[in-house]
């Protein structure tokens, strides 16, 4: 059976993969992306970030990003919207243009209205990665210019858009309880007494073979505590090349790990895989010398993580 058919038979939402548009290209690549029993929600890698959809001030560009919405849509796949505001693959226009804190404001609120109300009906990574290792704030330019506030008016702007968006905070090295994980639960309890809009918290789960967190359930329940749900956003599990079948049988367990805790509590809705294959992983260009993160390798052949998958529902 397909990996989401496992996943909704385990009563969640979706088991859904990352995907890009050059990646489409690859007939043996889509006929896997295509199959709705193994994946039922999409998130585009890169196609709805910043630099693709408003590349200059006020003209957006839809093109690569309708195509993702379009092969989700045509598939009968969820689409996760991926996402309105990050300090990375921004163009200059917005990190070199030294906007006062009303112009910034309004650029942020543009960005996302029309983000958001260009793809209705979906859920949001609305801000992406906010915080920092620590626990403090992301020193970027709209933290710079707008302190903390950014994050609500982003909020607000993706939800006035969209009521019917799901609106989250997504962020990396949150999966296990620590200092970062803590911030996060601080940033959404404040979010929630002031009456900004904040439906989940998207846990990256960008792992290590081996070093998958041991408290991603207590976590995820204090997440959840807070009035939001929980969603594993960007799951890959890398390991230091070359792959050896150790390490390959570890990165199994490590995926049937991160899969029964989000199966151990209801308010994690679902699971994204941060794309399929070794072939079309970004961890190779990221982590030099790391690779092979993936549930598929580089000939789309299934690895033992595949397994691991089935096995954690
Ligand atoms: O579009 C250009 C292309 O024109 C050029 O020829 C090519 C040459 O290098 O680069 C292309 O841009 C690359 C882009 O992916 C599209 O392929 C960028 O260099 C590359 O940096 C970019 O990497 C993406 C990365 O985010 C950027 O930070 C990865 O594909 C994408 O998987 C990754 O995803 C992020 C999530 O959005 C947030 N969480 C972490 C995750 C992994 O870094």
């Amino acid at each position: 059976a397909g990996l989401h058919a496992v996943a909704r038979q385990a009563g969640k939402l979706y088991l859904g993969t990352a995907t890009d548009n050059p990646e489409l290209t690859t007939t043996a690549y889509t006929a896997i992306l295509d199959n709705n029993q193994m994946f039922g929600q999409i998130t585009a890698a890169n196609s709805m970030k910043w630099d693709a959809t408003e590349p200059s001030r006020g003209v957006f560009t839809f093109t690569n990003g309708d195509v993702i919405a379009n092969l989700a849509q045509r598939n009968g796949q969820l689409l996760r919207g991926h996402n309105c505001v990050w300090h990375q693959q921004l163009p200059s226009w917005v990190t070199s243009g030294n906007f006062n804190a009303a112009t910034l404001t309004s650029i942020v609120q543009t960005h996302c209205s029309t983000l958001v109300g260009h793809y209705k009906g979906r859920v949001w990574d609305v801000v992406n990665e906010p915080l920092n290792d620590d626990g403090s704030f992301r020193q970027d330019v709209f933290f710079n210019t707008l302190g903390q506030g950014y994050i609500a008016t982003a909020l607000r702007a993706a939800k006035a858009a969209d009521p019917n968006a799901k609106v989250y905070i997504n962020d990396f090295n949150i999966e296990g309880i620590g200092a970062k994980a803590t911030a996060m639960k601080n940033l959404i309890r404040s979010l929630k007494s002031q009456g900004v809009p904040i439906d989940g918290v998207g846990l990256q789960s960008h792992f290590i073979v081996g070093q998958v967190p041991t408290t991603l359930v207590q976590n995820m329940q204090e997440f959840a505590a807070l009035g939001v749900e929980v969603a594993i956003t960007e799951l890959d599990v890398r390991m230091t090349l070359p792959e050896t079948a150790a390490l390959l049988a570890q990165q199994k367990k490590d995926f049937q790990t991160v899969v029964a805790a989000c199966q151990a509590v209801p308010q994690c809705v679902g699971i994204t895989i941060w794309d399929f294959t070794d072939r079309f992983s970004f961890v190779p260009s990221t982590f030099p010398g790391q690779g092979a993160a993936t549930p598929w390798d580089e000939n789309l052949v299934r690895k033992p993580a595949f397994d691991g998958i089935v096995a954690g529902f």
